[in-house]
C-alpha cells in the first residue's frame, strides 16, 4: 500500500487507504484536480464504438471528462483502413461547440456562430472575411475592411486532436499525446478480458442515458464491489446471477486501476444464503421467464495464453479507470461510459450492442436481458439509487469516513467474491496519482 509524504497527507489523514474521507465526493477543488489529472492526462477514456459511426462522415458527439469532443469517420487513404478522429468539440475561434446533435453525418464542421470551417480531421479550411470586406473610401478608391492580420496561418487554427487507440472497434482518445499504448495501460491481464469481449465485429443495439446525482467515484466502486451484488438485488441473489458462493475471481492490472470482476452463475442456493441474505426471495417467480432464457456463447471461456482462466465466466464486470465499465451478464453487453458533470453529478450512458454475426434470435435475447441493465433495469436501477444514498450522507458529513474492510486491508486479487480489494487498489492508485 503507498504512503503519501506526511507533508502531502492534509487531505486524508493518516488512516489507511481502507477509510476514506468523505469529502473526497464533494469536494469542488479536489474534483477538478481528478479532471485534469485523471481525465485529461495520462489516461485512456472511452469515446464510443466504431459501430456507431458506420459510414463515411458519421460523426458521434461524446464526452471526456467535462470536455465535449467528436467522434468522426474519414475515408483512410487508398488501400488503408478508415480513419477515426476525435476532436474537441471547441471552435477554435472564440470556443462554440460547434456539433449541438448527438449523432450526424457531415463533410465538414461549420461553427454556427461565425462560420468557422473545419474538415474532418480537424483542419481549419476556411473562415469568412478573412481578406476583409471591399469597400469604397471618401475618395472613392476600393479598399479592404477588416480581414484577419496577413501573418495569420490557418494551419496555426485548427480544432484540438486527441490521440485516439482503437481496439476491437472500441475507440479511446486522450488529450495527453505522450500517453502510452492503450495496450500497456490496460495490462496483459485486464486486456485478456478486453479481447474476449470485443473478439469479432459488433452491432449496435441501442443507448440509455441517465443523470445519477452522485459523485463519478462511486460509480467505479460500484463496480469494484463484488460484496454488494449478491445482498442489494433481489434479482441477481433469487435468480441465481450472482451470490456470494459462487465461483469468482477478482482481477486487476499492475496498477490497480483497472479491474475485472469474474464470476459463474450456478443454480443451486446454499443452506447458507437462504438462511442469511434476506434479499433471496424463495417464492418470487417470473411471469415471463424468456427474460431468462440464457444460451451460453462459445467465446465465454476465456482463451488465452497470459490469463489462466479458472472457470468459464457467466459474468464479467470490467472497470477501465477512470471513465469506462464494460459489462457482460449472461448474453447481455454494455459499455456504460461515466461523465462527470461535478463533484455531486454525472451522466451514465448505456451502449447495449451484440455481434454482427448474431442470429435474430441472439439478437432478441439480447435485448430482452438487457431489461435488467440501463436506468430502470431490474438490477441497475438498485445501483444507482444506493450510490445517491452515499453521496448524501457524505455530503451532510464530509468528516465521516467509509471503511472498505471487507476481506481486510490488502489490496490483491482473489479467488472469491466476498472482498473489497479492488476498491482499496483504485484508492491506492488514485491517492499515488493525486499525491494526496
Ligand atoms: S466561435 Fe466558432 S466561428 Fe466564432
Ligand atoms: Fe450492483
Amino acid at each position: 500500500m503507498s504512503v503519501a509524504a506526511p507533508e502531502q497527507n492534509m487531505f486524508w489523514g493518516n488512516a489507511p487507504t481502507s477509510r476514506a474521507p468523505g469529502r473526497i465526493y464533494t469536494d469542488k477543488e479536489l474534483y477538478q484536480r481528478e479532471l485534469d489529472a485523471l481525465f485529461y492526462k495520462g489516461h485512456w477514456c472511452y469515446v464510443g464504438l466504431e459501430c456507431e459511426i458506420p459510414k463515411m462522415g458519421d460523426f458521434k458527439r461524446s464526452k471526456i471528462g467535462e470536455r465535449s469532443v467528436v467522434m468522426v469517420r474519414e475515408r483512410g487513404r487508398p488501400g488503408q483502413p478508415d480513419c477515426i478522429h476525435v476532436l474537441e468539440n471547441r471552435c477554435a475561434h472564440r470556443g462554440v461547440q460547434f456539433v449541438r446533435e448527438r449523432s450526424g453525418n457531415a463533410r465538414s464542421f461549420v461553427c454556427p456562430y461565425h462560420q468557422w470551417t473545419y474538415k474532418l480531421n480537424g483542419d481549419l479550411v476556411g473562415l469568412t472575411f478573412r481578406q476583409g470586406v471591399d469597400a469604397v473610401d471618401a475618395c472613392g478608391e476600393k479598399i479592404k475592411q477588416g480581414g484577419m492580420p496577413e501573418d495569420f496561418q490557418l494551419c496555426d487554427h485548427g480544432l484540438t486532436k486527441l490521440k485516439v487507440a482503437r481496439r476491437g472497434g472500441v475507440v479511446f482518445a486522450s488529450f495527453d499525446q505522450d500517453i502510452v499504448p492503450f495496450e500497456d495501460y490496460l495490462g496483459a491481464d485486464v486486456l485478456a478480458y478486453f479481447d474476449r469481449i470485443f473478439h469479432k465485429p459488433l452491432k449496435l443495439l441501442g443507448i440509455n442515458r441517465q443523470r445519477i446525482p452522485a459523485n463519478w467515484k462511486l460509480m467505479q466502486e460500484n463496480i469494484k464491489d463484488p460484496y454488494h451484488p449478491g445482498l442489494l438485488h433481489t434479482w441477481f441473489v433469487t435468480f441465481g446471477l450472482w451470490r456470494a458462493d459462487q465461483k469468482s475471481q477478482m482481477i486487476m492490472d499492475a496498477h490497480h486501476r483497472h479491474a475485472v470482476m469474474v464470476s459463474r452463475r450456478n443454480d443451486a442456493v446454499t443452506a447458507n444464503i437462504a438462511a442469511n441474505v434476506t434479499s433471496f426471495r424463495e417464492n418470487m417467480k417470473l411471469h415471463d421467464d424468456r427474460v431468462l432464457d440464457v444460451v451460453p456463447e462459445s467465446w465465454w471461456k476465456l482463451d488465452c495464453p497470459v490469463q489462466k482462466a479458472e472457470i468459464t465466466p457467466t459474468v464479467t464486470m470490467m472497470t477501465l479507470f477512470p471513465s469506462l465499465i464494460i459489462q457482460q451478464q449472461v448474453n447481455s453487453l454494455s459499455t456504460r461510459h461515466i461523465q462527470p458533470v461535478s463533484e455531486g453529478v454525472f451522466d451514465f450512458v448505456w451502449t447495449h450492442f451484440g455481434f454482427e454475426d448474431d442470429t435474430e434470435e441472439m439478437t432478441r435475447r439480447r435485448l430482452r436481458q438487457s431489461n435488467l441493465f440501463g436506468p430502470a433495469g431490474f438490477v441497475s436501477a438498485d445501483d444507482g439509487e444506493v450510490i445517491e444514498f452515499v453521496q448524501q450522507a457524505y455530503k451532510a458529513n464530509g468528516a465521516a469516513r467509509t471503511v472498505s474492510e471487507m476481506d481486510g486491508t490488502a489490496v490483491k486479487n482473489t479467488d472469491h467474491n466476498v472482498t473489497e480489494t479492488l476498491i482499496r487498489g483504485m484508492y491506492e492508485y488514485w491517492r499515488k496519482t493525486l499525491s494526496l
